[in-house]
């Protein structure tokens, strides 16, 4: 029996409308039964300070906690200012320390950008890649995931309503799946 795939996306929008959360929920809904994924939450982390590592805020060991045991963390970015959100870097920040006990090294990712414009978050998702060399995790360069008009894919029940991109996404997440299996730890 092929073992099922525990995947974490964080998603790197706090908007209660977020399309691009809506995004990823359409993603995991169309998703090989063999990846299993699952929103972790970066809303309630606070701001990163070295300071505080001596007692770390609870929601950043729950954070680390969630994120160490997963087999894949797929990252979900729209774009703020041709850059990541800065929540979603300060969750990347926070999974990053203590030193040495970085929660992402090794761990494969897959990056999906997205914006209701037409360049599809390029600049997010380049700034994102940089931070995941630095972290040491091995990041799918194929398919790249730069999805523009994204206010126009969705359907009312939250299904990506556009067939191209329901496709596009399939296709996305099974190469992601395979990534996944050859760089287990
Ligand atoms: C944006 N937006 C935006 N879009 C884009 O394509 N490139 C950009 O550089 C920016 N910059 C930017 C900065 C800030 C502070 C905000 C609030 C927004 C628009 C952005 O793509 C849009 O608000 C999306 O809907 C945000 O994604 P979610 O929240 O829908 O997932």
């Amino acid at each position: 029996m092929t073992q099922v795939l525990d995947i974490v996306a964080v998603v790197g929008s706090l908007r209660r409308e977020s399309f691009t959360r809506r995004l990823v929920q359409a993603a995991a809904a169309i998703a090989p039964e063999s990846l299993r994924i699952e929103i972790v939450g970066i809303g309630d982390l606070p701001l990163y300070n070295q300071d505080a590592e001596a007692s770390p805020p609870p929601p950043w060991l729950t954070f680390r906690d969630r994120i160490r045991p997963a087999a894949g963390v797929l990252f979900a970015t729209p774009e703020y200012n041709r850059s990541m959100p800065g929540a979603l870097k300060n969750a990347i920040d926070v999974g990053s320390r203590p030193y040495g006990k970085s929660v992402w090294a090794r761990k494969p990712a897959a990056i999906i950008s997205d914006s209701p414009g037409a360049l599809g978050a390029f600049g997010a998702n380049h700034h994102l890649r940089q931070c995941l060399v630095f972290l040491d995790m091995p990041t799918m360069q194929q398919p790249e995931a730069y999805i523009g008009g994204v206010d126009k894919l969705l359907g009312p029940a939250g299904e990506l309503a556009n067939a191209a991109t329901r496709q596009f996404i399939e296709q996305f997440l099974r190469s992601f799946e395979a990534w996944v299996r050859r760089h287990a730890a």
